[in-house]
């Protein structure tokens, strides 16, 4: 079995070798933390977009879209509590010069700890074998006790460091578990500083003019903002909702795990607007909405799990995550909050324009609540890559790699490829190619064998391949050859339509 570690360098080359992510500004030797997506990826991107903006906005009535500035006023982000509190606690390695964020040294020692119990259980697994109870086993294994407690206390200490901003607290938490750098292997640690997370910039041509602007951290700002634009031009009533796409930006300290964490990234945000006091209601709703949104993708649900929040943010009565099993373990993918009345109510002080809804049922006015779902694009584009790659062994022993993306989001979803490039099957194939290429990304390839050819289109997840023969001319009927089944069947040229809407519906 190959380790987790060695895929995930085998995902991000092969995201590279085959046009889905480049670094950015590569022949400079690059940019850490920004990425570029080519031409297989750009395309994979703009469909999880249009898969997720399908199911939030095209099939709920009562939620509408929104394409707001990433230039905003600077204000917002005083009311939004970003100026003063979006920062990371970060340290320094005084030998290795490395700097890392001080929660993710501590998290990352947590997740030792966890692996150490893990392997205490999958030792125990083979011992017993099929009589062994996993259940009783952690509850009373005396060294996986020991390592549970040991989880507690870290957890309980590092959730109160943070809650209460104590900086001194974070490293005597660090040096009391002995952590030490990855990289020098010392334990000479600064001291733990606040870093905020915005980037700046400058709006106006003069110095003395020019007013600092921040590039939005995160795209739900501009919605909020807008709420009063939307609810009177669009007459929609609460409970509704505004979503939007775009993208965001974060001086991360810890830039790392590839698209992961990014400084450039993208969002996908929708605020529901509700009645104040069914907030927690509709955040049940949409844990599970977006939930099946993930699944509905055919991602098994095993590689899926919420982790409910126990420190909230100081806006959020209920906050979860919906993480995915990355290479590097379960991590965030998403977030769903109960973000209160706190983001509409700063504006409102902030900008002193009123920011509230009128209720025709209660009669009254009222600053409506507001549950948020907000996943990272990117992130969504590395979790379909992971759960995607794969490595086979064919019967003949050849291997293949092939990535068995959903067909709905599929960067091509038809290859259409003449058997030889004479004969007029060229000419065949691209006549083909036209009536299909008004309905569905199709790639036209002559060149190399027809086997290397599938292989080409299997590592870069094209579900359909029609391959144009010479029989083709004769009788009007192609091979259709299916990506992760590899079977080929004869179908006439006429049903091809019917047969790749098929398979690639949504
Ligand atoms: N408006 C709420 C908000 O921004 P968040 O948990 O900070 O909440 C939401 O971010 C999602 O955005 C995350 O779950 C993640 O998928 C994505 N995200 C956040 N920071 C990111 C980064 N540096 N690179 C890539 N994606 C990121």
């Amino acid at each position: 079995m190959i380790n987790q570690e060695d895929f995930f360098k085998k995902i991000t080359s092969h995201a590279k070798e085959y046009g889905f992510v480049f670094q950015s500004s590569e022949i400079y030797d690059g940019l850490s933390a920004v990425y570029d997506y080519g031409q297989n990826g750009v395309e994979l991107k703009n469909n999880i977009r249009s898969y997720w903006w399908k199911a939030m906005v095209q099939f709920h009535e009562n939620i509408v879209g929104l394409d707001s500035a990433i230039f905003m006023h600077p204000t917002i982000w005083k009311a939004s509590g970003h100026v003063d509190a979006f920062n990371d606690p970060l340290i320094d390695n005084k030998d290795s010069k490395k700097r890392y964020r001080a929660d993710v040294l501590v998290e990352d020692h947590m997740a030792k700890i966890e692996d150490k119990i893990t392997k205490e259980v999958e030792k125990a697994a083979k011992r017993f074998g099929e009589t062994f109870d996993e259940k009783q086993f952690r509850e009373t294994n005396a060294r996986v006790l020991e390592y549970t407690t040991q989880l507690d206390e870290i957890s309980k200490r590092l959730y109160g460091i943070m809650e209460a901003n104590d900086l001194p607290a974070f490293k005597q938490l660090i040096e009391d578990l002995a952590i030490v750098c990855p990289v020098s292997g010392s334990r000479n640690w600064t001291e733990v500083r606040q870093f905020n997370l915005m980037f700046s910039t400058q709006m106006g041509s003069t110095a003395e003019g020019a007013s600092e602007l921040y590039l939005r951290p995160e795209t739900a700002q501009g919605i909020f903002v807008n709420y009063l634009n939307v609810q009177k031009t669009g007459r929609m009533k609460i409970p509704f909702g505004i979503a939007q796409t775009g993208k965001a930006f974060r001086n991360e300290i810890v830039a790392r795990q590839f698209i992961f964490r990014m400084r450039e990234f993208e969002q996908m945000e929708m605020q529901f607007f509700v009645k104040p006091g069914e907030e927690l209601e509709w955040f049940e709703y949409w844990k599970k909405e977006r939930m099946k949104w993930h699944l509905s993708l055919g991602i098994p649900a095993s590689k899926y799990r919420f982790h409910d929040h126990e420190k909230l943010a100081h806006y959020a009565n209920a906050a979860a995550d919906i993480e995915f099993n990355f290479p590097f373990g379960f991590k965030e993918l998403e977030g769903i909050h109960s973000r209160t009345d706190f983001d509409l109510s700063a504006h409102q002080k902030f900008s002193g324009k009123k920011i509230q809804y009128f209720d025709p049922e209660l009669n009254e006015s009222y600053v409506p609540y507001v549950v948020e779902t907000s996943i990272g694009l990117d992130r969504m584009f590395l979790t379909i890559l992971s759960n995607s790659y794969t490595e086979e062994t064919l019967e003949d022993g050849s291997e293949r790699v092939v990535l068995k993306l959903p067909a709905v989001l599929a960067p091509y979803k038809v290859a259409i490829l003449p058997l030889m490039k004479k004969d007029g099957l060229p000419e065949k194939a691209r006549e083909i190619m036209d009536t299909l290429k008004q309905d569905f990304m199709c790639h036209y390839e002559e060149k190399d064998a027809i086997g290397k050819r599938y292989r080409r289109h299997d590592a870069i997840g094209t579900p359909v391949c029609i391959t144009v023969d010479h029989q083709t001319l004769e009788d009007q009927t192609v091979t259709v050859r299916d990506r992760d089944t590899m079977l080929q069947e004869r179908v006439p040229i006429g049903k091809l339509s019917d047969i790749i809407r098929s398979k690639v519906k949504n």
